[in-house]
């Protein structure tokens, strides 16, 4: 079996998912389920009469004892690594949690698998892989007409989130050097599609539109994202874990660069076509709000080493993933409500009997950080 951190989040649990349809291999997914945990995102599986090949444990990254039971109990032939405090603005309000998770969490990880590698047989150990999944934030902001990222920039993240991510990639990186544990790192650009969580831009766009709510835009707008489709994010993790040479990195993106703005009435137009408004449009609905401190300016990765060593190629371009992504949120819409009224922090209560508190989730959507 693999294990899966964090696969409860938006990428970890589209993950699943994509495992899922695409072999029988088990997966046990350590999740504590924070605010950005929904159990919900897997209910397809865990209603499946097949449910044996899927497993939640809830579980803090940081556990010691906790993980390494669990790897002495099923004995996994790799690790996805997801789980983390994944939102920026919120790394501004309060970076501790991010340096508990990001780094400890990902230290302790890297422990316990260490220690466990170490007593598993030669041909399982040569088998063993560590993926850890990081970010394109740990590179900086770019100027207008600079080169994309690629896998040799230097490091110079601006946020706690990117720090922490940072640093944890450079823990990653020394457990190959120093212990020659199996590992492999991606680093990707901004993620969208079906189940992420309405903090970040492209969800919170969706939902705040039809709730008729404002359209917050930080700064000018001018901003630049380079994003992917969820989908093809997993299928080059799927595929980094299968075939990725151990101790590389690997940049995943999608070369599809936007602005904020660009990105906002892309989604308002989408909008208008599949739900139109009585009366106006949805970019009516834009409002300009302060910036957000540090806010990096441009990403875009190079994707070239993906490409041309492991044969990857992206299945959406962005016209296509946005309409799909619009989609399913128009499709969903308990979803959306269970996630903005609090109540999938219960999902897991009533699906397991246990764990799982509601908090401030309700809060945290409606007071914007800005
Ligand atoms: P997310 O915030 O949606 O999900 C994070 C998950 O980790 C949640 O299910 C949460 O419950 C779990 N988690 C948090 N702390 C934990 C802990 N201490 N122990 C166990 N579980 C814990 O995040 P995401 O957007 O799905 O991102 C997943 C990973 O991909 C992160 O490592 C992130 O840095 C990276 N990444 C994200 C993007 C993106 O655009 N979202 C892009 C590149 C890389
Ligand atoms: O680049 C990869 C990263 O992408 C991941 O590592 C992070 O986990 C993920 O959260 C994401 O970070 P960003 O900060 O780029 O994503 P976010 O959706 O928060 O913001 C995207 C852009 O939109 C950014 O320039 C800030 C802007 N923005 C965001 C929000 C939430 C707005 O203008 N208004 C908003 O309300």
């Amino acid at each position: 079996m693999i294990f899966v951190t964090g696969g409860a989040g938006f990428i970890g649990a589209n993950f699943i998912l994509h495992w899922a349809a695409q072999c029988d291999e088990p997966v046990l997914n350590l999740d504590v389920l924070t605010y950005a945990g929904n159990a919900e995102n897997l209910a397809s599986l865990t209603a499946d009469s097949n449910a044996s090949a899927y497993r939640h444990e809830q579980v803090d990254i940081c556990d010691e004892a906790a993980v390494a039971a669990l790897f002495a109990e099923h004995r996994p032939r790799a690790i996805v690594h997801f789980a983390a405090e994944s939102h920026v603005d919120r790394s501004i309000l309060g970076p501790a949690e991010f340096v508990r998770t990001n780094i400890n969490g990902t230290f302790n990880l890297l422990q316990c698998a260490l220690a466990y590698w170490k007593g598993l047989g030669a041909e399982e150990a040569a088998a063993f892989r560590f993926l850890h999944v990081s970010t394109d934030e740990v590179y900086g902001s770019l100027g207008p007409d600079d080169a994309p990222f690629s896998e040799t920039t230097p490091y110079a993240p601006n946020s706690p989130y990117s720090a922490s991510k940072a640093a944890s990639d450079h823990l990653v990186r020394a457990y190959f050097h120093t212990y020659g544990l199996p590992v492999l790192t991606t680093n990707c650009s901004n993620n969208y599609g079906p189940f992420q969580f309405p903090e970040k831009l492209i969800p919170l766009t969706i939902t705040n539109a039809l709730e008729g709510k404002p359209l917050p835009i930080y700064g000018d707008g001018r901003n630049v994202r380079d994003w992917l489709f969820v989908g093809d994010h997993c299928s080059a993790i799927a595929l980094v874990l299968d075939k990725g040479t151990c101790g590389e990195v690997y940049n995943v993106g999608g070369e599809n660069e936007r602005t904020n703005l660009e990105v906002v009435h892309t989604l308002c137009a989408t909008l208008d076509a599949l739900r139109p408004k009585p009366s106006g449009r949805y970019a009516d609905q834009i409002a300009y709000v302060k910036d957000r401190p540090g806010h990096d300016r441009r990403y875009s990765i190079d994707a070239t080493k993906l490409r041309e060593r492991l044969g990857w190629s992206p299945l959406e371009n962005f016209e296509t993933g946005i309409d799909r992504t619009v989609r399913w949120y128009l499709d969903n819409q308990p979803w959306v409500a269970h996630v903005k009224d609090g109540s999938y922090r219960h999902w897991i209560e009533h699906q397991y009997a246990g764990g799982g508190t509601a908090t401030d989730t309700v809060d945290v959507l409606e007071g914007h950080p800005t």
